[in-house]
């Protein structure tokens, strides 16, 4: 019997995902989003999210089943993020991925998007050594994951108090006049930068301070406090340096905690996962210290760091395979799900 195959959905935030991956084949990842229209807002607004996916989702399934080349009746399971994210975007793709399992009489899988984040990674570089850590970072999410069993046991180590990390590039992006979402333009601005220019505040890092936690909003409000205080003296910013010490700041914090959380449980594979897994500095300095610190580092390609459907998919096939139990047809979206 060949392996199973499984259609992802996933609606958490602005993009409308919709996966195909059979056993932990990557089929097809088509992706529909609604970002531009959230730009002039600086942020992603729920009620534009929630319609977008509304009027994305049959497409964009359609789409998924095209580009794997088969059938909705070719299905063997659904799985659908159930939470954590935007209560009217979860249920968006929760209805979509029951009527699918309805009418194609499937099991439906509701997951953790935060686990399939990393079960993503499995589609490149093959099975996840298990235990591994797990450093996911986006517009939503800063978090460090214990991950004994993908299947059935993903921990909690850490996680932000107050700003994301994806949050913080989006805020001092605007702070610099860079379009939202504002990781990319820093991280291109940066290049040209000097990362040791500006001391910027490394948060939760002193010894008393909760060693897997992050907090980034300190180190926000630094930057744009010292922007501001070089236009209020009429003097120009230099913000290629300000980009690349900002963007140091965060990936030294995210990095630091990422390989002391590994020595601490004795876990040597680390998994990168979130939008601002792509950034270029993040994933340069992780290699670095992964390296010295004797970790293995897996990072997904930045197009599956991002939110897609392929990684619930992904998960979906992992907890078909792992023999777990399919959701109650009532499952419901959880914005808060641990
Ligand atoms: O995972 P994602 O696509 O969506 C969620 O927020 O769940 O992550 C988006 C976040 C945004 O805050 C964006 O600014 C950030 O990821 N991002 C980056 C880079 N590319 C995207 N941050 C830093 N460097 C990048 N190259
Ligand atoms: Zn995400």
């Amino acid at each position: 019997m060949s392996e199973p195959l499984v259609l992802g959905f996933e609606t958490s935030c602005d993009e409308t995902g919709v996966g195909v991956v059979r056993g932990q084949t990557l089929l097809a990842d088509a992706l529909a989003t609604s970002m531009a229209e959230h730009e002039r807002f600086g942020g992603v607004v729920p009620e534009i999210a929630s319609r977008a996916h509304l009027e994305a989702m049959v497409p964009t399934v359609h789409r998924a089943l095209a580009e794997a080349g088969v059938r909705a009746s070719d299905v063997d399971a659904v799985a659908v993020t159930a939470g954590p994210g935007l209560t009217g975007a979860l249920l968006v793709g929760l209805a979509a991925a029951k009527a699918y399992a309805l009418a194609l009489d499937k099991p439906l899988y509701g997951v953790n998007h935060l686990a399939a984040h990393v079960a993503v990674d499995e589609l490149q570089h093959g099975r996840l050594a298990e235990p591994s850590l797990a450093l996911l970072v986006s517009g939503g999410h800063s978090s460090l994951l214990l991950v004994p069993d993908l299947a059935r046991e993903v921990t909690s180590l850490g996680r932000t108090i107050d700003d994301a990390a994806g949050e913080a590039f989006d805020k001092v992006a605007r702070v610099l006049g860079m379009p939202f979402p504002g990781g990319p333009p820093i991280d291109r601005a940066a290049r040209d930068g000097d990362a040791s220019a500006i001391d910027f505040p490394r948060g939760l890092t002193g010894p008393r301070d909760a060693p897997y936690d992050f907090s980034f909003s300190g180190l926000k409000t630094a930057v744009a406090r010292w922007v501001e205080a070089r236009r209020r003296a009429g003097e120009p910013v230099p913000v290629a340096d300000v980009a690349a010490s900002f963007q140091e700041a965060v990936a030294d914090v995210l990095t630091a905690k990422a390989v002391r959380a590994c020595r601490d449980s004795g876990v040597d594979h680390l998994v990168l996962g979130g939008g601002v897994a792509a950034n270029s500095r993040l994933r340069a300095l992780a290699e670095e210290r992964c390296a010295a610190a004797g970790i293995v580092l897996r990072v997904p390609s930045p197009r599956l760091c991002t939110d897609n459907g392929a990684m619930v998919a992904a998960l979906g096939s992992r907890l078909v395979a792992a023999g777990v139990a399919p959701s109650a047809p009532d499952l419901g979206a959880d914005s808060s799900l641990p």
